[in-house]
Parts: structure tokens; C-alpha cells; sequence
């Protein structure tokens, strides 16, 4: 897989440990010049100088998914610097462990707002400079949590939340196809030592997860960065509205 020439746009790449961080340093390591967005702007200047300490080209952009102005605005700039998005991975995501009889209005609204509308304004704002160029891919971060029903970290409104990326990514994928750009999701199960896990994941609730995986052990950040970086792949044209599961075996459909 070769990304030189491209130009990937990922939400959510600020947290240090999570995800979002690991698919741009493994794209940029294949050759991608990188924007790493977020709402956490330290996070993306550390990002910045990680990725060009190995040697890559990083930028950064402020933008809060659940804005469209936001969105829309960061989009415009990229494109003016840079001519061109050729790749988006909607990675920016919250969760909360509630149980839905305790969720308040404000909880849901954010949980749907982040994980949900940015999916949608990202897509809505960046489709348009992808049909341009006749290209693009895009990947979707859902969740193990959309499919099963039930996240150990999240509660209904982030499986419903992850349920809707599903739809949405094979809906996109549908309209998208005759500009060749392609649209799949990446359902993860527990992915460990990001900030959504962090606190939450002791080493008693570790173990109990671990007994439940086939593949004995909870998810790492490059086990997730190395399967999106396939999906945006020129290798990947003909893979359009799938979703694929990376969880150890612990759900099989
Ligand atoms: N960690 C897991 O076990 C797991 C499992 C399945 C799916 N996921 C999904 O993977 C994605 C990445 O999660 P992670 O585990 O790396 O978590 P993380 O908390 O480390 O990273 C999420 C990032 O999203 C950013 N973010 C939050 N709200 C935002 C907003 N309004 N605008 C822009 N950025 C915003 C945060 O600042 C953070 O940097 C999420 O979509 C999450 O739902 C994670």
C-alpha cells in the first residue's frame, strides 16, 4: 500500500493514545500527507510534532463535528491549502456507560450529535471535492456496541448512535459509487488504552472482556489503524458499503 500523493483527512486524531492518532501516523508512514482534526488543540500540536518527527507531512485543523459552520469552514480551508481531500476517515467519537432509564436529553443529544451528525456534516461538507476529482475514500468508525446491542462502555444511545453509521455508510456508499469513491465502516470491539477506555478498563474488568474474546486479548489501536489504512487503499476500490468487524471473535455475524 502506497499513499503518496494523497491527502487524508481524520476527525478525532487529538487523544494521544487513540485511535484516530494511530491511523494518521500509519498512513503517514506510508507516504499520506496527513490533517489530523479535533476540538482538542493541544492534542493536535503534540499530533503534528509526533508525525513530523518520523519524518511525515502533518497538518492541523480545529474543528468540532457537531458544528456544521465548524465543518464546513475547516473543509473549505484544507481544500484551498491543499486542492484536495482524498481521504476521510470519521473516526471522532464519545461514549457514555448510562443506562437508558438515567440518560438525560443533553447525554443523548451529544452521544448522537458526535458520533452520529459529524459523520454526516464530514461526509456532506468533503463529498463534493471527492466527486471533483472523480476519487475518494471514505471509512466510518462504528462499533461492535451498533450490532450486539449493549457496549462495555456505552450505553443505548452510543449502540444506537453506531447502528445509524451503519446505514448511513451503506446509504453513501450507494450514491457515491459513480464518482468511484467508496464508503465502509470498521465496527472495533474493545479497543484499549484510548481515552474512552482509559479509567474505565481496570485490570479485573480486563481480564473478565479477555475471557470473552476468542482471541484472548482486548483490541489494540494498530489492530484498527492497520485495517482502515487497507480500506482507503487504492487496493480497496472495489470494497464499497461493508462494514468490517475487527474484534477478536468476540462477535461473529
Ligand atoms: N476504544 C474502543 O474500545 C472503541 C471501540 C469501538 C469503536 N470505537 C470508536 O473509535 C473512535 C475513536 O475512539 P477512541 O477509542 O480512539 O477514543 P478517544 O477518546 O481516544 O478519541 C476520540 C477523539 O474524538 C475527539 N472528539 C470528541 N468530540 C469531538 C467533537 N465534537 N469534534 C471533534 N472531535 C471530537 C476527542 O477529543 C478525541 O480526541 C470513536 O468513534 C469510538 O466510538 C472505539
Amino acid at each position: 500500500m502506497n499513499f503518496e500523493s494523497r491527502v487524508a483527512l481524520i476527525t478525532g486524531a487529538g487523544s494521544e493514545g487513540g485511535i484516530g492518532r494511530e491511523i494518521a501516523r500509519q498512513l503517514s508512514k506510508k507516504g499520506a500527507e496527513v490533517i489530523l482534526s479535533d476540538i482538542n488543540e493541544d492534542g493536535l500540536q503534540t499530533g503534528i510534532r509526533e508525525i513530523e518527527d518520523l519524518g511525515g507531512i502533518a497538518h492541523s485543523i480545529t474543528m468540532d463535528v457537531t458544528n456544521k459552520k465548524s465543518v464546513q469552514q475547516g473543509v473549505k480551508e484544507i481544500t484551498e491549502n491543499l486542492g484536495k481531500i482524498d481521504i476521510l476517515v470519521n473516526n471522532a467519537g464519545v461514549s457514555r456507560p448510562t443506562n437508558v432509564t438515567e440518560i438525560s436529553e443533553d447525554e443523548w443529544d451529544l452521544v448522537f450529535n458526535v458520533n452520529m451528525k459529524g459523520v454526516f456534516f464530514l461526509t456532506q461538507a468533503v463529498l463534493p471535492y471527492m466527486e471533483e476529482k472523480n476519487y475518494g475514500r471514505i471509512v466510518n468508525l462504528g462499533s461492535v456496541s451498533g450490532k450486539r446491542g449493549g457496549g462495555i462502555f456505552g450505553g443505548s444511545h452510543y449502540s444506537a448512535a453506531k447502528a445509524g453509521v451503519t446505514g448511513f455508510t451503506k446509504a453513501v456508499a450507494r450514491e457515491a459509487a459513480k464518482y468511484q469513491i467508496t464508503c465502509n465502516s470498521v465496527a472495533p470491539g474493545l479497543v484499549g488504552g484510548t481515552e474512552i477506555t482509559s479509567g474505565l478498563l481496570t485490570d479485573e474488568k480486563k481480564k473478565a472482556i479477555q475471557n470473552d474474546i476468542p482471541l484472548g486479548r482486548v483490541g489494540k489501536v494498530e489492530d484498527i489503524a492497520y485495517s482502515i489504512a487497507f480500506l482507503v487503499s487504492e487496493e480497496a476500490g472495489y470494497i464499497t458499503g461493508e462494514e468490517l468487524d475487527i474484534n477478536g471473535g468476540s462477535h461473529i455475524d
